[in-house]
């Protein structure tokens, strides 16, 4: 492949239902490439520092009602504000890990009842992910987790929902991995799994090549 392929960042999203484990992963993930030598950002969606996530976070906290289509665009919109900075840090050689990004969009509010196809279209044309790591849980298992149950979504009912929607979506640059096992041994799993990706061209998000 082409130098600027070699040379580029990757951009690598974990997703999954609530307190399966995205963060912490997420983070042992960083630390085991910035040792390995590469430049590496963690970011999550959704970004609540910006005014865009300032609503969202509202929203979440229940101190806010929007209707479902409104939230649903905000989600999205608080991507497309980072994308310039993620396209940079990308081509200038950086690994972008984030702790969900467009899936999650379109499997909770696909949950809700709003058409898969309609929710998929603001987010087309975001960068695609290289890899989706997607941490599966049981919803019942996550419910026993630290923090469960505070946020919007956090229901085992749900959960279930989302959990479907996501199979719905996922594709060929999914990996799924159980993350009902201990810590240590499912990141060596991930970072297995992320070492043995070849480098390709950056392609842009649900749409047709
Ligand atoms: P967090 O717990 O990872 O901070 O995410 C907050 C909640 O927002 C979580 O329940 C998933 C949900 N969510 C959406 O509904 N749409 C989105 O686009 C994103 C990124 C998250
Ligand atoms: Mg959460």
């Amino acid at each position: 492949s082409s130098p600027l392929i070699e040379n580029r960042g990757q951009l690598i999203v974990f997703e999954g239902l609530d307190k399966s484990g995205k963060s912490t992963q997420s983070q042992k993930l960083k630390e085991a490439l910035l040792k390995d030598g590469q430049f590496v950002d963690l970011w999550s969606f959704p970004d609540r520092n910006t005014k865009l996530g300032d609503v969202i976070d509202s929203y979440l906290n229940k101190r806010l009602e929007l209707d479902d289509r409104s939230i649903h665009l905000l989600f999205s919109a608080n991507r497309w504000e980072k994308v310039s900075k993620l396209i940079k840090l990308l081509e200038s050689g950086t690994t972008v890990i984030t702790d969900r990004y467009a899936f999650s969009g379109v499997a909770y509010s696909a949950a809700k009842g709003l058409p898969l196809e309609w929710c998929k279209q603001p987010d087309v044309g975001l960068p695609k992910p290289d890899c989706v790591i997607f941490l599966q849980l049981s919803p019942e298992a996550g419910a026993k987790r630290n923090g469960f149950g505070e946020e919007r979504y956090e229901k085992t009912q749900f959960q279930n929902k989302v959990l479907e929607q996501f199979m719905q979506i996922k594709d060929e640059s999914w990996k799924i991995i159980n993350a009902d096992q201990n810590m240590e041994d499912l990141h060596q799993e991930i970072y297995k799994h992320i070492k043995s990706l070849k480098k390709e061209e950056l392609k842009r998000l649900w749409e047709k090549d």
